[in-house]
């Protein structure tokens, strides 16, 4: 595996590949990486011959209360991890790489509507960050296809619709969230748990199948089932942000005859907060 830092370095090799016309699959990352950024690199072993994966903690997408600063920086086991993997290309670049003027005199890309439900309510930034971030990347590695976890699917959604309101002509593949053996949506984040917030967090993803198989026997007052999942997750400690029943492709509220549902969850566990999602098809 290769490692770049800088960005002429970066397109030195993405110009050779390009001009074998070889395919290129990207995974960006914000590093301190777990089994699902692995398992994201995996997949995209399996759809293009060359495969590029970004480190890069983005200021961005991060609120000014938020842990950008605590944020693990793990560069080197994350090296070994993507190198056993069979990844090609690692780019890390510095900040001042990305950002060589100050993040407010940076031009930014951001989509209208879908980053103002769910995580948008408490993160108003963030996904104005991600977006611009992810242009940025889509424009120095060029990729023909880029893969991003399914944990995360409102940013999934939101940079699907940019790529195709600004015509980038890269498939965005959405890969199924890893979680552990108790259920726990994998998570940088995770790490932040101590042993007795741990053993209460898979209580989340307990919730969100529990709320499925009411949807899936037939319940629709989907207003009773979110204030129930939210006392439930109350009672075991969490403090629940949101815990939404919505549709999955546009993220809107359901109609009664909708049933590409998915409900959306995002708690704090001590000074981790969790997120998770799970599709219920209905019908
Ligand atoms: O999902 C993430 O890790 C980040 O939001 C991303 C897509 C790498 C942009 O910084």
């Amino acid at each position: 595996m290769q490692t770049v830092h800088s960005i002429a370095e970066l397109r030195a090799q993405i110009t050779a590949w390009k001009r074998a016309g070889e395919r290129v699959a990207l995974v960006p990352t914000m590093g301190n990486l777990h089994r699902g950024h692995i398992h994201l690199v995996e997949q995209a072993r399996t759809l293009a011959p060359r495969t590029v994966a970004s480190i890069f903690v983005n200021p961005m997408q991060f609120g000014p209360s938020e842990d950008f600063a605590a944020y693990p920086r793990t560069l080197d086991n994350d090296s070994r991890q993507l190198a056993a993997a069979g990844l090609d290309l690692l780019f890390a670049p510095d900040i001042t790489d990305i950002y060589p003027r100050p993040l407010d005199e940076m031009t930014q890309v951001a989509v209208p509507g879908l980053p103002l439900v769910l995580c948008g309510i408490s993160r108003p930034i963030h996904f104005c960050g991600v977006t611009t971030v992810v242009t940025k990347l889509f424009n120095l590695v060029q990729p023909d296809v880029a893969l991003f976890g399914e944990k995360d699917w409102q940013q999934l959604v939101i940079i699907r619709r940019m790529a195709i309101d600004l015509d980038m002509p890269i498939e965005i593949v959405g890969v199924p969230t890893v979680r552990e053996a108790d259920g726990l949506a994998m998570s940088s984040r995770n790490g932040y748990l101590s042993p007795a917030e741990r053993a209460i967090a898979p209580a989340l993803y307990a919730t969100l199948v529990s709320c499925a198989e009411r949807m899936q026997a037939g319940e629709r007052d989907y207003a009773v089932l979110e204030n129930e999942a939210k006392a439930r997750l109350t009672a075991v400690g969490f403090q629940p942000d949101y815990f939404e029943i919505r549709r999955a492709d546009d993220l809107h509220r359901p109609a009664l005859d909708d049933t590409g549902l998915r409900i959306f969850a995002a708690a704090w566990l001590g000074r981790a907060r969790l997120i998770d999602n799970l599709a219920v098809p209905l019908g």
